[in-house]
């Protein structure tokens, strides 16, 4: 098989290092790709949300199989386009990706089938939205309703900085149209999981538990990013809770979903805060997420390809993902600023040394390369805030949080960045 893996980040390497692994699969093309997923696969400079350069590409290559990494190509409608010229694609169709493009859209479909998220309100007025955040009182969250990489959601301490979200979003239109409408939504309390599953639209399988660390300062302090690390096994997630978050939260929005004409094939990640009174939901995704992938594909030991082909089949049924019973941890090294402004072509040193290391994997994500011939030592260089997502398996979370510790020793460049505790939170599990 041919396959097209859209994206750059260091899912799409961990999804790349994956699929490369399948006897099933001859070529793997990425689009655009890093320097880490030029290894294993030949990079396309095509950017993942150009989805008409993408179908071009894809006919004239004859790939049998696209998997789509990013959300905003799943938003744009990358599927259905794919779809109607009969190329098999990985990922929901526009309208199921609206529950990730959408936050008024996925809140609406919670509170219609019951779901159990943050009591909130859908405000289309700046004034009316004020008023709500006068009348309910701080802390309060604020949440603009489209895409905004990551930065759309304020978490306020004080009602005074939730009417400043709103007049950013609403009024400055900070993040653009997706900023026409606002959720506020009560703060919940808790411990965060990563809850991410294949569905064909019927069935339901979940992948490994993992957590992510939003915050980019150690203690969960500073501003939100992408994702700063992530582990899995996440051990808040008992089995008990899976089975009350499968039960609660993704069987019925699939369903709810079908019940609104949409059939939803792909990923479904559900960002579930436990609270006391329980999970509830604080988002939902159409794909992926990122870093969490990267930890979990560590463990996965059942061959990838055929998942996918089940899902767009519609015959996921009650497949079994068999898992490596080991724990995996993912450390994130940005460049220094990150999430706010920083530097890019900066040479990077020591991703060769891991080589040496048995159970650790640097997946790339804003990495290039200085020369066509792309070699792994000397030509590396950063090309964004994320950089590298050093991960390593081990046989408990605080063996696997050593390693890959040890790992990201051996790595550096100027400005590098990254969180001394990652994995913190599980240990009081293990203790
Ligand atoms: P979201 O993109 O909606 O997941 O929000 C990003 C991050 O903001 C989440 O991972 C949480 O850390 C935080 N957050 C979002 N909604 C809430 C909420 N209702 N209560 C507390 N924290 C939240
Ligand atoms: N790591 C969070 C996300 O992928 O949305």
């Amino acid at each position: 098989m041919k396959i097209l893996v859209v994206g750059s980040g260091g899912r799409e390497h961990a999804l790349v290092w994956k699929i490369a692994q399948s006897p099933k699969v001859d070529k793997i093309y990425c689009a655009p790709g890093n320097a880490g997923t030029a290894q294993l696969a030949e990079n396309v400079s095509i950017k993942s949300d150009d989805i008409q350069s993408l179908l071009k590409f894809a006919r004239e290559k004859k790939i049998d199989l696209t998997v789509v990494g990013p959300e905003a190509p799943l938003v744009a409608g990358i599927v259905n386009l794919f779809e109607k010229e009969g190329l098999r694609v990985f990922g929901p169709r526009q309208e199921g990706a609206q529950i990730e493009g959408s936050k008024v859209f996925a809140k609406q479909i919670m509170t219609k089938y019951n779901i159990p998220t943050a009591q909130s309100g859908i405000f289309t007025r700046p004034k009316e939205a004020i008023d709500y955040i006068n009348e309910m009182g701080a802390p309060i969250v604020v949440k603009a309703d489209g895409l905004a990489a990551g930065k759309g959601v304020i978490v306020a301490k004080t009602k005074q900085e939730a009417i400043d979200a709103v007049k950013l979003i609403m009024e400055k239109m900070e993040f653009g149209s997706a900023g026409e409408k606002v959720v506020i939504e009560e703060r919940l309390v808790g411990e965060e999981a990563s809850i991410i599953a294949f569905t064909d639209g019927k069935s339901i399988v979940p992948l490994a538990s993992s957590q992510d660390h939003k915050r980019v300062f150690d203690n969960d302090e500073g501003p939100n990013t992408g994702g700063m690390g992530a582990y899995s096994p996440a051990p808040v997630v008992t089995d008990r809770l899976m089975e009350q978050i499968d039960v609660e939260v993704l069987r019925p929005f699939v369903a709810g979903l079908r019940q609104e004409g949409i059939e939803y094939k792909g990923v479904l990640y559900a960002g579930i805060m436990v609270t006391k009174q329980g999970p509830k939901v604080l988002e939902f995704n159409a794909r992926f997420g990122d870093p969490e992938t990267q930890p979990i594909l560590m463990r996965m030991k059942s061959d990838i390809v055929p998942i996918f082909e089940a899902v767009i089949d519609g015959k996921l049924d009650d497949r079994e993902i068999e898992w490596d019973e080991r724990a995996a941890v993912c450390v994130v090294l940005t460049a220094g600023g990150y999430p706010g402004k920083y530097e890019k072509g900066v040479p990077i040193r020591g991703i060769e040394k891991i080589d040496q290391l048995d159970g650790v994997v640097v997946f790339h994500a804003g990495t290039g390369c200085v020369s066509s011939a792309c070699n792994a030592g000397p030509d590396i260089v950063t090309a964004g805030g994320r950089v590298l997502g050093v991960t390593a398996l081990g046989d408990s979370i605080k063996f696997a949080i050593d390693k890959a510790y040890r790992a990201v020793d051996l790595i550096h460049f100027q400005g590098m960045h990254y969180r001394k505790d990652i994995g913190k939170k599980a240990l009081k599990y293990e203790r």
